[in-house]
């Protein structure tokens, strides 16, 4: 559905609905998203956050957004309410081979570098942060998948992470739409996905083999550190900084380079940028970079 339309579909909900988010609640929600959370919402985005706040207060059948409010910053709201709300703030767009340089730099330089540089043991380990609905963490499942194909011995584990739990969800049933994946090669379509038999929804799902290795996991990237013990060959963090301010970004990137093996690489997203921050990243390519020896 185009924005447009949607934006009609909502406005017609809330002529029903007879209500608004007033200012002041929206900057109650505002401030509690960007301080938790760290996604800027600035003023315009108001009518925005009220379409999507007003699919939870349908469902609580509650008749305002400040008998919404009230009870979100309550007690029981902050236990029993969080959950959903992160699942409708956050925005979860994301496609198989996505921004597809990055899989062709992973295939063609950083693995074949791994392998001529490691002694066989170590696994590969690679961390999809702000995974969504798990295109992200499949399609780099599928680039070591196909490269495990030429070297045996090769071994890897991928985790995604995100703060939506209805996405992370997605991820790990694996069930896709079947247009989803009309960018991938028929072959690896083959090897890889499974089809519906159910034709009036036609639907795919991963095969076991590009879920082994991929654990998936709550990880805010607010958090003042993580709970992650592993050191990463490679992170993936893109279309996620975007949501953020700056100095947000750059606290983000300094404590995911802490999971970083030294000269591992960083990848980003095309619409962001690092220049002029202060992280241990070195510039390699645009929207490519690498961690300092
Ligand atoms: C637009 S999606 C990007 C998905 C994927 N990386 C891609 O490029 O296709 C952004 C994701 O970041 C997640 N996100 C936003 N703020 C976050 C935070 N503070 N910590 C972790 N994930 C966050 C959202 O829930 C959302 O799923």
């Amino acid at each position: 559905m185009s924005g447009e339309k949607n934006n009609k579909y909502v406005q017609k909900d809330l002529d029903c609905f007879k209500a608004e988010l007033s200012e002041k609640d929206f900057q109650a929600f505002s401030a509690f998203i960007y301080s938790e959370y760290g996604i800027k919402m600035p003023p315009v985005k108001r009518i925005m956050l009220q379409g999507r706040l007003l699919k939870r207060i349908r469902e609580l059948n509650m008749q305002s957004y400040s008998e919404y409010k009230d009870y979100f910053f309550s007690k029981e709201g902050q236990q029993k309410e969080l959950f959903n709300f992160l699942n409708v703030i956050t925005t979860n767009k994301t496609d198989f081979f996505r921004e597809p340089v990055h899989f062709d730099f992973l295939m063609n330089q950083v693995l074949p570098e791994h392998i001529n540089n490691s002694t066989g043991k170590s696994t590969f380990k690679v961390w999809s942060a702000g995974c969504s609905s798990g295109e992200e963490p499949y399609t780099i499942s599928i680039v070591l998948n196909n490269f495990k194909q030429m070297h045996p011995n090769f071994a890897f584990s991928i985790m995604g992470s995100d703060i939506s739990h209805k996405v992370l969800n997605v991820a790990a049933k694996g069930v896709y739409q079947e247009s989803k994946i009309q960018i991938i090669p028929l072959d690896m379509k083959k090897r890889y996905f499974l089809k519906s038999k159910d034709r009036t929804f036609p639907s795919v799902r991963v095969k076991p083999e590009l879920q082994n290795n991929i654990v998936l996991k709550y990880v805010n990237l607010m958090d003042n550190s993580y709970d992650v013990q592993e050191k990463f060959e490679v992170i993936f963090c893109r279309n996620v900084l975007i949501y953020f301010d700056r100095q947000t970004q750059e606290k983000v990137i300094n404590k995911l380079c802490h999971h970083l093996q030294p000269g591992g690489y960083f990848f980003i997203g095309h619409s962001e940028s690092l220049s002029g921050m202060n992280v241990p990243l070195t510039h390699i390519k645009p929207t490519i970079f690498r961690k300092e020896l």
